[in-house]
C-alpha cells in the first residue's frame, strides 16, 4: 500500500487545474442506462470510483470506452444483458445504487445490492425506495438485495422527500424521465451535481424544470436519445485546493473554479480572513497577513456549507486564532479525522455531532491514517503547514476522489511524495 509524505514547506504559489466532479460523473454515468443511444461524457475525472462505476455498468452489459487519458467516457447501453448490480461491486461504493432508478425505468425491473454500512454513518436507502414506490415500483428486500419491478411501467406522481437527499433525488429524477405523465419532486436536493444531471438528461430529450430549486417537475417521455455532455467542475476538489494556500500561505489560482459552486464555503473563508477573487480563469485564493481567525461552521444541504468540505475546513481551523465550533448535520459519524489531527498537535474535542477546535500556533508532522476520502485529504492539507514530516497511510481512500494530488500540489511548490509503504 502507498503512503503520502508531506513536509511543511512554506508558501504555495501557482495554479491548480480543477477536474470534473466525481459526484456528478457518478450520477451521469448511470444515465446511459436510460437510452439505447450513446452517451459521451467529457471532462470526466480520473478516479478509482469512476472505474468502479465503469465495471458496474459493464457488468450490466453497457459498453464503456475510456478515451483521452480517461477524460472522455463513451458509453452505450444499447444491449443490456443483466439487471443485477452485484454486492461485490456495490459494496465498494455507495453511489452504485444510482443504477436502480434508470434500470427500473428502462427495463421494468432491477435487482440492486444494498450498499451496506459505510464508515461515515448508516446511510440507508429508504428515501430512494419511497420515491420509486410512489412512481409505482414494487420493491422488496431479499438476501441483502433490493428487488424492484414496475410491471405496468412507472407512472408520474408527486414525491415529497422528508430530507433533501442527493442520491434519492438523482435516482427518482432519472426514473421519472421515462415514467408516464408528470412527476413533481418536492424538497428535492439542489446540489450543482443535480443541475448537471438535469442538463444532461434534457440534452437526451428529457423534459425537466426547476432543477436547482427544491421543486423539480418532470414530464415523462417515451424514449431518450444520446448526448455528449461536459461534467461540471468538482466543487469539493475546488474547495479542497482553495484551502491549500489558506493553510500554508501564498496565493493559488484554482482553474475552472466558479463562486456559484462554493458561495457558503467562501463566506466562511472570508470570515476566517482568507481572500478569494473570481478571475476569468477560476478562483484566486490568498492568505492575508497574520493568523487565520476561528469561525463556526454548520454543514447543510446545498446551498449550505458542504459536509464534504468539513474535514478540510477543520484542518484550516486547527491553527486559527481562537476557538471554532464545527457542527456536522448530514452524517452522524464524520469526525474520524479529528483524532488523526490531534496526533499532529491539534486541540479538538468531539461530542456527538459537534467538534470544538481550539486553535494552536502550529501543527507538528506525525504518522496518520486516512479513514475516508475527505478525511485523507484533510490530513495532507494539515501536513502542508505542519513542522516536519506527515506520513499519511491508507491513501487508497484518496484515489477514490482526487486525481494527481501529488502532481497538483507539487505544481504550487508543496513538498509531497507518494511512496510504497515500507
Ligand atoms: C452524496 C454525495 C456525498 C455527499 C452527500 C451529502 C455522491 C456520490 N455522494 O451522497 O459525497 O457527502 O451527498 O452532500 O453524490 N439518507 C437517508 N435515507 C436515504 C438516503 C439518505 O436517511 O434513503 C440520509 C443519509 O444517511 C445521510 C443524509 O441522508 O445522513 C444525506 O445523504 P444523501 O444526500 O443521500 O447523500 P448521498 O447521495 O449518499
Amino acid at each position: 500500500m502507498d503512503q503520502i509524505i508531506v513536509t511543511g514547506n512554506g508558501e504555495l504559489r501557482g495554479e491548480i487545474p480543477i477536474a470534473g466532479a466525481k459526484n456528478a460523473c457518478l450520477t451521469l454515468m448511470p444515465a446511459t442506462l436510460l437510452s439505447e443511444e450513446p452517451l459521451t461524457l467529457t471532462n470526466a475525472p480520473r478516479l478509482s470510483d469512476i472505474k468502479t462505476m465503469t465495471q458496474l455498468l459493464q457488468s450490466l452489459g453497457a459498453e464503456v470506452t475510456t478515451m483521452q487519458d480517461g477524460q472522455v467516457l463513451a458509453m452505450s447501453s444499447h444491449d443490456l444483458t443483466s439487471h443485477v448490480a452485484d454486492y461485490d461491486i456495490v459494496r465498494k461504493m455507495r453511489a452504485s445504487n444510482l443504477v436502480l432508478g434508470p434500470m427500473l425505468a428502462r427495463l421494468g425491473h432491477a435487482v440492486v445490492s444494498l450498499p451496506g454500512g459505510c464508515a461515515i454513518g448508516a446511510r440507508p436507502m429508504d428515501l430512494h425506495i419511497h420515491g420509486l414506490e410512489a412512481l409505482g415500483a414494487e420493491i422488496e428486500l431479499k438476501d441483502g438485495y433490493l428487488h424492484a419491478k414496475a410491471p405496468g411501467g412507472l407512472k408520474g406522481a408527486t414525491v415529497e422527500f422528508s430530507f433533501a437527499s442527493v442520491g434519492a433525488t438523482e435516482n427518482v429524477l432519472m426514473a421519472a424521465t421515462l415514467a408516464k405523465g408528470t412527476t413533481v419532486l418536492k424538497n428535492a436536493a439542489r446540489e450543482p451535481e443535480i443541475v448537471d444531471l438535469a442538463a444532461c438528461l434534457r440534452e437526451m430529450g428529457a423534459q425537466i424544470d426547476g432543477d436547482g430549486t427544491s421543486t423539480i417537475t418532470i414530464q415523462g417521455v417515451d424514449r431518450l436519445s444520446g448526448a455528449t455532455h461536459p461534467v461540471v467542475t468538482d466543487r469539493i476538489e475546488l474547495g479542497t485546493y482553495m484551502l491549500a494556500p489558506a493553510i500554508a500561505g501564498g496565493e493559488v489560482e484554482c482553474l475552472g473554479g466558479k463562486l456559484d459552486l462554493v458561495r457558503s464555503f467562501v463566506e466562511k473563508l472570508d470570515e476566517a480572513g482568507i481572500e478569494v477573487t473570481e478571475t476569468d480563469r477560476g478562483l484566486k485564493v490568498c492568505r492575508k497577513n497574520g493568523r487565520v481567525k476561528a469561525v463556526n461552521v454548520t454543514t447543510a444541504p446545498f446551498p449550505g456549507f458542504p459536509t464534504d468540505l468539513q474535514a478540510q475546513m477543520m484542518a484550516l481551523l486547527c491553527t486559527a486564532q481562537g476557538t471554532s465550533v464545527l457542527e456536522e448535520k448530514i452524517f452522524e459519524n464524520r469526525f474520524m479525522h479529528a483524532p488523526e489531527l490531534v496526533r499532529m498537535g491539534a486541540r479538538i474535542e468531539v461530542h456527538g455531532g459537534t467538534a470544538t477546535v481550539h486553535g494552536v500556533e502550529r501543527l507538528k508532522g506525525a504518522p496518520v491514517m486516512a479513514t475516508d476520502l475527505r478525511a485523507s485529504v484533510s490530513l495532507i492539507l494539515a501536513g502542508l503547514a505542519a513542522e516536519g514530516e506527515t506520513v499519511v497511510s491508507r491513501v487508497y481512500h484518496l484515489d477514490r476522489g482526487y486525481e494527481h494530488v501529488v502532481r497538483k500540489l507539487e505544481g504550487v511548490g508543496a513538498k509531497i511524495e507518494r511512496v510504497r509503504e515500507k
